[in-house]
């Protein structure tokens, strides 16, 4: 089954073309980084007028890259929320005409299962065109944990089967991505702040500063909270101003913090509950110390970790493709009246 998602729920432009769920062939994204760079912050307003300019091409371009028509379509997904409603709001109307014209079901999908099914993405026909042969790889299975963190939500969720999902826990202020990009506009590093941390982390110091690593008490369960840690740097940085400070050894300190909360609660959450299978998903899954840890932590604890291709991790349609192609499966089509949701849950 043939499956073209889009994804406009923030500020990337993605269209992709997913065979079955699992094969990928073609996923394109058109981020618009460039445009809100100067500003420290997506700008709502610029991100939607950016999403109906390029959305036909990025589209065209997916069908293109995978060797396909409109004709060759069996479905049509799309990311329905959360997100930003101006930009979700381009994505689910170029897909409703999509399904309209070409009379092929619409699926409406959360952007956060979308996430947990970057999981199940196993991508030898990308393999095929060149890439890295390594990512030919077995994708998660039920029941698992899995970790969702991204610019806008932190959580960790059991999940059972398609659609059966328990939250255990989740951010009571900052989410992950968010406590990334707001150290690094703070340290004037630039926008988003994850990517650049995780390299400048690469050079410092992770023992250098010894920052608190939140929440970790028992009563707190499942739960974080990552405002705290990012005004420790701030305070650390002003105390310190007058000392000369590497900024590789804060980033990097910082860095080891966060990702120290987020693995012990998930393996927490995998072991208290019983549940072999962990998984990661979410922007902040490209953090290369996150992924490793992850691995490492959860091997050692007797668990199958598995994390999204790198490519799959950030904001794109091919997830939303395979989160849809299941949920076509199990629940039938969306109604062609649906709409955005900017506070869509899980
Ligand atoms: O999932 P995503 O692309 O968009 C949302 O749904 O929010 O996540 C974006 C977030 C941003 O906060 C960005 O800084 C973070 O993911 N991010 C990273 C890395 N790459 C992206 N955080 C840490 N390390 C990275 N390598
Ligand atoms: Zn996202």
């Amino acid at each position: 089954m043939l499956v073209l998602a889009i994804e406009t729920s923030c500020d990337d432009t993605s269209a992709a073309v997913v065979n079955n769920g699992v094969e990928v062939l073609s996923s394109v994204i058109a981020s618009q980084t460039e445009f809100h760079k100067k500003y420290g912050g997506i700008v709502p307003e610029i991100a939607s007028r950016r999403h109906i300019e390029v959305i036909n091409p990025v589209i065209k371009e997916a069908l293109e890259r995978a060797d396909k028509d409109f004709g060759d379509l069996d479905a049509v997904a799309v990311t329905c929320g959360p997100g930003l409603v101006g930009s979700l709001l381009v994505g689910v109307c170029a897909a409703k005409a999509v399904s309209y014209s070409l009379d092929i079901p619409l699926i409406g999908v959360n952007h956060l299962e979308g996430h947990m099914y970057a999981n199940f993405i196993n991508s030898p026909s990308l393999s095929k065109r060149g890439g890295n042969p390594n990512e030919e790889r077995e994708g998660v299975s039920f029941p698992f944990i899995c970790l969702i963190v991204s610019g806008g939500h932190t959580m960790i969720v059991e999940a059972k089967g398609y659609g059966k999902y328990r939250t255990l826990g989740q951010t009571r202020d900052d989410a992950a991505g968010e406590a990334f990009d707001k150290v690094a506009r703070f340290l004037k590093l630039g926008f988003p702040g994850g990517p650049v941390i995780d390299r400048l982390a690469k050079e410092g110091d992770p023992k250098a500063i010894d920052f608190k690593r939140p929440m970790l008490e028992e009563e707190y369960g499942y739960d974080f909270s990552f405002s705290g840690i990012k005004t420790a740097v701030v305070n650390y940085v002003m105390r310190n101003a007058q000392r000369g400070m590497r900024t590789q050894d804060i980033v990097a300190s910082f860095q080891r913090a966060v990702v120290d909360v987020l693995v012990e609660k998930t393996v927490k959450a995998a072991v208290e509950n019983g549940i072999g299978n962990i998984c990661l998903a979410g922007g902040v899954s490209a953090n290369s110390l996150l992924r490793s840890e992850l691995m490492l932590r959860g091997a050692e604890a007797g668990l199958r970790v598995t994390i999204p291709p790198f490519e799959y991790t950030t904001d794109n349609a091919a997830m939303i493709a395979c989160a849809g192609f299941h949920r076509l499966k199990a629940d039938g089509p969306s109604q062609l009246s649906i709409k955005p949701v900017a506070g869509l849950k899980l």
